[in-house]
């Protein structure tokens, strides 16, 4: 894992040593992509790639741009506009350094360089575009840019529905589908056969759903210094698992979940990976 994490932290580095006229928006980009994240989405692809191939080298560009299409979205959350969280990652989050303007500059040049690197890496045609389609779908309108957009509308009053299926659309988009892909990326980019495709989805639903389950818990029961965040749920009014149903059936819920992901890989050679990071997922303090 720490070799997986390792791969994924040189290769940011590289793209961000690249000259970029001005630099002050440069070091925009790059301070949130840089500050220390858990880089999850990143091992999972990683992770999903060593099961079924034993050079994974193509994979990491794809490995570090989906963390940068997840920086961009941690970027625009913490804006004033949605969840005004003055810190990320332990660090004043990135509108509190460089303004609210070069944050959103950030984050859309975030998001579409996520899509070149990808264009740029060494994999066949073929697999760049069904990780750019994959990608595009589950970071955007169908996935975490509609979910943060319903996540944003109930808590300001513009959006009405039941509350659990409000809850599940939410966290199933804005941040379940972003992971979900991640793994498939990951079985794309070692060329996987469609069922197994199929079982890595429904693991990577799964485990994301209840990765969202898990930190609006820690918005609850967390400490702000391990987390490096702010807990901002209640004074947000955002709608969240234990505020649906309560926290002992929150974690229930996510172990239940934990339980259905890991029933879909357990049993596959070399799955060891994607349960260890699975119970990594469910078990954080931060
Ligand atoms: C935070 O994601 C945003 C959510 C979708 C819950 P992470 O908990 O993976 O954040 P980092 O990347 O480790 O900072
Ligand atoms: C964020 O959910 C989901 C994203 C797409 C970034 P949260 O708003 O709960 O994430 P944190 O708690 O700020 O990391
Ligand atoms: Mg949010
Ligand atoms: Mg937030
Ligand atoms: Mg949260």
């Amino acid at each position: 894992m720490k070799k997986f994490k390792d791969m994924v932290d040189n290769f940011l580095l590289h793209l961000s040593q690249k000259p970029l006229f001005p630099k002050l928006y440069r070091d925009a980009l790059f301070y949130t992509v840089l500050n220390p994240g858990k880089r999850i989405r990143a091992l999972l692809v990683l992770g999903a790639a060593s099961m079924f191939s034993d050079d994974i080298s193509c994979a990491v560009p794809v490995a570090a741009a989906i963390e940068l299409m997840h920086a961009y979205s941690l970027i625009h959350d913490d804006l004033p506009a949605m969840d005004n969280d003055d810190l990320r990652r332990g660090k004043p989050s990135n509108h509190k350094v460089f303004g609210e303007d070069m944050a959103i500059l950030a984050g859309d040049g975030l998001n579409t360089y996520s899509f070149s690197v990808i264009a740029n890496s060494d994999l066949s045609d073929a697999k760049k575009v069904k990780i750019i389609s994959l990608l595009s779908e589950y970071a955007g309108i169908y996935g975490m840019a509609v979910g943060q957009a319903a996540d944003v509308l109930y808590a300001t009053n513009r959006l009405k529905c039941d509350d659990k299926k409000l809850v599940n659309f939410i966290h199933k988009h804005k941040t379940a589908r972003l992971i979900q892909a991640s793994v498939m990326i990951g079985g794309i980019c070692a060329g996987v056969k469609e069922e197994i495709l199929e079982k890595l989805s429904k693991y990577g639903l799964y485990i994301g759903l209840s990765f969202q389950i898990i930190d609006d818990c820690l918005d609850v029961v967390g400490d702000e210094k391990k987390m490096g965040k702010k807990k901002v749920d209640n004074i947000n009014n955002t709608l969240t698992y234990p505020k649906v149903y309560g926290l002992k059936r929150s974690y229930e819920i996510a172990g239940r979940l934990y339980d259905n992901a890991i029933r879909e890989i357990d049993g596959l050679d070399g799955c060891e990976v994607l349960l260890n990071l699975a119970k990594m997922m469910v078990e954080r303090d931060r």
